[in-house]
């Protein structure tokens, strides 16, 4: 009941934050002369490269199209889409959305092969049947993303450390590295920082953790939770044991941006984050340009496996679009390998495999090589066999995971408890 009730809250909440948005949306929208709309996400550089590639298409084609922001966290994005699209709204054409998202939003976008017979060509296969819904294709992949251990290569070096292979020898190195620089003087250095904030993204941390360990991957194919277990309690130790030791107390409110934040001002050894921090920490103005080196997050323990979530974004269209054939036009015009070989000079990971062979992009992005191994170890978010429970079953994975992390609850506790909600969900499908 108590789950029931803190769920509602929440969901209430963010309800309210995202009306105080689409309010601002709609206001935007007004502006007359607007054939499309497209969101945009405005994480780094994402808004930019959004406006100038929109730009470029509507002068082509005579066409206006409004760029609609939308909120940083998914978590945000998605309660912004569902209220407008629970009303069947055309306010937005054109969304990006989340490599967790197509069946979620299934009854709202439409089937893109019904414009174009040969959408989704020449990307990751497996990206295309993650957007396929029903034998439908409801997203064309934009850019794809994997977690990763950024780190200071310059202070390994100056403290003759190697690049950790397991979680055990990250935390040792990190705090000796801390240590000896604080004794130098700075007083703010940390060693780990990472995403702690109750949302999606400590969903894919913690997933990371536990995977990492043997300790599985939320639930199973038929949706049973595997979370209680062994393995994921050791997981969930030893990032515990991280907060106020190698890790800012702070984290526990930290999403990508702020992690980043404290990373590329100098303030960490190590930081867990995407491939499009890569292109800021290594931006003129980065106080750690040429200082940073990425590598594949760490084992968990000798015998456990180097992992990463698979993150990354999409563009649907929404089935109220007025004008879906020029909405799919766009959608096929950002998402091409032309277009997707400009945002890779920003670190935004192409979905085509061939883009990973170009010799330019290769230079610009030495992480590539890291990207196409990791691929092939990443853990993929419980979302196609959840379906519209997605967002409920992560809820209750990250909401365990965060009072674990700040000490309201143990792991062992804690991981019980999440079992049982997300076998309940799971035995109801969502009828809690
Ligand atoms: C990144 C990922 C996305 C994930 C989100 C969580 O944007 O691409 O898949 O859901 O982070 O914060």
């Amino acid at each position: 009941m108590q789950i029931k009730i803190a769920y509602t809250i929440a969901i209430l909440l963010i309800v309210a934050s995202s009306m105080i948005i689409s309010a601002q949306s709609a206001r935007l929208i007004a502006k007359e002369g607007h054939e499309l709309s497209i969101s945009c996400g405005s994480i780094g550089v994402e808004l930019k490269l959004c406006r100038a590639a929109v730009e470029a298409w509507s002068k082509n084609h005579g066409v206006e199209v409004e760029i609609i922001p939308t909120p940083n966290s998914s978590i945000e994005r998605m309660a912004m889409y569902q209220q407008i699209l629970a009303n069947q709204g055309d306010d937005i054409d054109i969304m990006q959305v989340d490599v967790v998202w197509p069946r979620l939003l299934s009854a709202h976008t439409i089937d893109l092969h019904e414009y174009d017979a040969n959408a989704g060509k020449g990307h990751f296969k497996a990206i295309i049947e993650n957007n396929t819904v029903d034998e439908k294709l409801l997203a064309l992949p934009w850019w794809t993303e994997l977690g990763l251990l950024y780190y200071r290569k310059d202070l390994l070096k100056k403290y003759h450390f190697g690049l950790p292979k397991t979680w055990e020898a990250m935390r040792t190195t990190a705090k000796a590295i801390m240590e000896k620089e604080r004794a130098a003087g700075n007083h703010a250095m940390w060693g780990y920082v990472w995403q702690g904030r109750n949302y999606e993204g400590l969903t894919c941390n913690a997933l990371e953790w536990i995977k990492s360990y043997g300790g599985g991957t939320i639930v199973d194919k038929d949706g049973k939770s595997t979370v209680n277990n062994p393995q994921a309690v050791k997981a969930l130790q030893m990032a515990s044991s991280w907060i106020g030791d190698i890790t800012p107390l702070g984290v526990l409110n930290y999403d990508e941006e702020e992690s980043r934040g404290v990373f590329q001002s100098g303030n960490a050894v190590f930081m867990r984050n995407w491939s499009y921090a890569w292109a800021l920490v290594q931006s003129k103005d980065s106080p750690i340009k040429d200082k940073v080196g990425l590598a594949v997050l760490p084992k968990g323990g000798t015998n456990g496996n180097h992992t990463s979530t698979l993150g990354g974004w999409n563009l649907s269209v929404s089935r109220y679009s007025k004008n879906p054939t020029l909405a799919v036009d766009l959608v096929k015009y950002l998402t091409s390998p032309a277009q997707q070989k400009l945002r890779a000079m920003y670190s935004y990971n192409p979905t085509y495999p061939q883009l990973y062979e170009n010799r330019e992009l290769l230079e610009a992005n030495p992480f590539f090589s890291i990207i196409r191994q990791t691929l092939s170890n990443a853990v993929v978010r419980p979302s196609a066999n959840s379906g519209e429970y997605y967002n409920r079953l992560s809820y209750q994975f990250w909401s365990a995971i965060h009072n674990v992390l700040s000490g309201q609850k143990d792991s062992i506790s804690s991981l019980s408890k999440l079992d049982n909600s997300l076998n309940r969900i799971n035995h109801h499908h969502g009828r809690l």
